[in-house]
């Protein structure tokens, strides 16, 4: 690979909720093999400013993978293949709280994984290890997000916890009920195991959320479907944008070592004897 493309860069997974970038510029297109297999697809890199990116639409050319389906552990060892230290991952969401309405953007803090059929981690037969995950957000880029979403007078929520269904299919009305009574602020298909594998590739990981629907629990509101999740992120996709530019410039200062250990996630880790 061309020496140049390795440079510390900050990873952008895009999702239903955004699926460019508007203001990339010195774009290319990278083709990145992992011993994983493939990403999703090629990465798009560019500068955001005077950020230095890698964008990944995380469902394929023409939103073609469905959630089940996402090579995640490609996609995560392709981000960090280009140099990328910090990931802000971005998703179309259904939303479990009034208080955080189609429109407004939740920084998520917390996931609740429902997730079952999907390889979620890197280590196994031969490497045991189990990273720390109590914090599975970088606080530091939370902060960071919360700053930028303020200044530009979005309504947003900082901390939420992300419940993450399998799907393909929408949850009942039981299960919808179910998750708000666990504390659930939203409900998406996508989140994990993206902040696993993120964590044991000691990489920074934020969450921006983005309600579309109030999920099938909201009597007095329209239950989601595929279109109405489509046709609300075209609608936010312009102040999703403007975040991702702005908080960029903010991460792209972050030098110095994380200070909640994202970046040393390893250190405590590995079970299995090195002389084995
Ligand atoms: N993505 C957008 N809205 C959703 C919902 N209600 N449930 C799961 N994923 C979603």
């Amino acid at each position: 690979m061309d020496k140049s493309v390795k440079v510390p860069r900050i990873g952008i997974i895009g999702g239903s909720g955004l699926s460019k970038l508007l203001s990339l510029s010195d774009v290319r297109r990278v083709k990145v093999e992992t011993p994983f297999g493939d990403p999703s697809d090629e990465l798009i890199l560019g500068a955001l400013g005077k950020a230095q990116v890698a964008f990944l639409q995380r469902h394929g050319p023409g939103h073609q993978i469905p959630p089940a389906q996402i090579n995640v552990r490609a996609n995560i060892a392709a981000l960090k293949h280009v140099g990328c230290t910090q990931v802000l991952s971005l998703s179309a969401v259904g939303s479990l709280r009034e208080d955080c309405p189609p429109g407004s953007f939740v920084l998520v803090d917390q996931f609740i994984d429902r997730t079952i059929q999907r390889e979620k981690t890197y280590f196994g037969r031969g490497l045991v290890g189990h990273v720390p995950f109590g914090d599975p957000v970088c606080k530091r880029m939370r902060t960071a997000l919360a700053e930028v979403a303020t200044k530009l007078k979005l309504t947003h929520v900082n901390g939420g916890t992300y419940v993450v269904m399998e799907g393909p299919q929408f949850s009942t009305r039981a299960e919808s009920n179910l998750y708000r009574s666990w504390g659930g602020t939203v409900i998406g298909m996508t989140a994990m195991p993206e902040a696993k594998l993120a964590r044991e590739a000691e990489l920074c990981y934020a969450m921006v959320a983005m309600p579309t629907d109030y999920d099938c629990w909201y009597d007095s509101h329209e239950a989601v479907t595929a279109s109405l999740v489509s046709e609300r992120m075209e609608r936010i996709a312009v102040q999703a944008n403007a975040l991702v530019e702005q908080v960029c410039a903010v991460l792209s200062a972050h030098q110095e070592s994380c200070p909640c250990g994202c970046d040393r996630a390893l250190d405590t880790a590995i079970m299995t004897h090195p002389s084995s």
